[in-house]
């Protein structure tokens, strides 16, 4: 398989026919090309392969983007943050033009730049990987212990291991009390289930967000407030929660959390995060409520699909386990090729900040597309045999991993790291512990997360061998 240089859109010009964006559809297109429906959920990639055999991107009615399948131009858009922005990509949707949720994953330059600098002096390898490690291997041998004393021979890979796993991690990296983490998962859920949804498009604003999770709209001017207003707002605020008055909320509660850190602070994530200073600036308090948000949104569902995705082909393909089993530095290029045969995130928007020719396409200032990096990491033009699983595609020596399942550019995934710290873990948990398992689930019998960008099983059933 040869590597490809990554031409920008602008430079690689094709015999393809040029298309515009149809104001009304001329021509019913042979393919449905709406990128989350039930049938795409069932298997996208003969669906995206359909696409890319038309042109490396085509305009979809049914989302109102261009749908971007071909891997050098993902990654191409993706690497040019000048002409294509990022405020559509995650919270908002294909049409929203300024969405007001500043979280850095929304965010072009010099905006971006500026939170992704004060977040990493937080978000270090040093406080979240080389620090959580012991406590990662600790819960996921109490979540294997609980499955094997039940002894009934069966590990449902997505509950019992890979759905609680990173979600009570990033619980205890933040710092969220254990009273806490219940309601935390439930929170989790709710926000990752309407993220990107069509025809809604997303939300367009912090407070939309907050309103789609059935809480209140979250208090926009506590910036100006003195502490001692706010304390007397959280107490209230406590109050009522306590007296069934009112809704715990998400966003309120992550206030509290850092109004208290302000007062209080302590050896957690929190606290680094409100206290990180570059060039004098720190976080505001809505950026620190958007970033902890996007923590759960980004970390959460993510790796539960690596996990799933990754287990569930070692229990179908027993050679392969064979080899992992015998060779433990397989599993690095285990989880990199389950990163792109089935990528976690299928896809995020763009929006183009001026007319772009891309690959003959032409592209109009202000059209939103969506980059699917699922599509782009089955383009056989770059990945030879797509749907075929080998693990010397991204061999452990030479550390390739240029798939696009963590994104690529600016906004490249800040969580990569911790993700396969923790699905890496799991999987060597499970082989360690028991000497074989297959599949139970029929491969055709799993029902997928009805959720738009993100791809995984909602159950998926093993049977452990002693
Ligand atoms: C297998 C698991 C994961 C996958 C597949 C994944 C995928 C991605 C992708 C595709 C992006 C790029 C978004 C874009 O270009 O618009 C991204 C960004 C991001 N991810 Fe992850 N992610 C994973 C795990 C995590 C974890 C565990 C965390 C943190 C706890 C995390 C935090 C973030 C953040 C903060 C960003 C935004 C970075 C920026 O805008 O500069 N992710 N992730």
């Amino acid at each position: 398989m040869t590597d490809q240089t990554t031409p920008t859109p602008q430079t690689t010009q094709t015999t393809q026919t040029t298309q515009t964006t149809p104001t009304t559809p001329t021509t019913q297109p042979a393919e449905s090309r709406h990128p989350f429906s039930p049938e795409m959920k069932e298997c996208p990639y003969p669906h995206y392969e359909a696409w890319r055999s038309e042109a490396p991107l085509v305009w979809s009615d049914e989302v109102g983007a261009w749908l971007v399948t071909s891997y050098p131009v993902a990654k191409g858009i993706l690497d040019d943050n000048q002409r294509f922005s990022s405020k559509n990509s995650v919270f908002g949707g294909p049409q929203v033009e300024h969405p007001e949720f500043p979280s850095m994953i929304n965010r072009d330059e010099p905006d971006h730049r500026k939170l992704r600098a004060l977040v990493s002096k937080a978000f270090t390898p040093r406080t979240i990987e080389g620090a959580w490690e012991p406590r990662i291997n600790e819960y996921i041998q109490e979540l294997l212990g609980a499955v094997e004393q039940r002894g009934d021979g069966r590990l449902e890979v997505v509950g019992d291991l890979a759905y609680p796993l990173p979600v009570q991690m990033i619980a205890e990296i933040i710092g969220i009390p254990p009273s806490m983490h219940a309601q935390f998962k439930h929170w989790s859920n709710l926000i990752v289930q309407d993220i990107g949804r069509v025809p809604e498009h997303g939300y367009e604003s912090l407070e939309e967000v907050a309103e789609a999770v059935g809480e209140q709209a979250p208090p926009r001017t506590q910036q100006e407030r003195t502490p001692e207003e706010m304390r007397a707002e959280f107490e209230e605020y406590a109050r009522r929660v306590q007296a069934g008055e009112e809704e715990p909320s998400l966003f309120m509660y992550f206030y509290m959390q850092i109004f208290d850190r302000q007062q209080n602070p302590r050896d957690d994530l929190m606290t680094r995060l409100v206290e990180a200073e570059v060039d004098g600036e720190h976080l505001t308090n809505n950026e620190l409520v958007a970033f902890l948000v996007l923590l759960l949104v980004a970390g959460n569902e993510t790796t539960t699909n690596l996990i799933s995705h990754a287990l569930r082909k070692l229990s179908q393909d027993l050679e392969l386990q064979r080899q992992v089993r015998a060779d433990r530095s397989l599993i690095r290029p285990l989880m990199e090729e389950a990163l792109r045969w089935e990528s976690p995130i299928q896809g995020f928007y763009r929006r183009a900040l001026e007319d772009v020719e891309v690959e003959g396409v032409h592209v109009k200032e202000g059209d939103a597309l969506l980059i699917l990096y699922g599509a782009a990491n089955h383009d056989p033009e770059k990945f030879e045999a797509p749907e075929e699983f080998r693990l010397d595609r991204f061999a452990a020596q030479t550390g390739s991993r240029d798939h696009l399942a963590f994104g690529y550019g600016i906004h490249f995934c800040l969580g990569a790291n911790l993700a396969r710290l923790e699905a890496g873990r799991a999987i060597e948990g499970v082989l360690d512990r028991w000497s074989e398992f297959t599949a139970i689930t029929p491969q055709d019998e799993i029902e997928w997360w009805d959720t738009p960008f993100f791809r995984g099983p909602i159950a998926f059933e093993i049977a452990l061998k002693q």
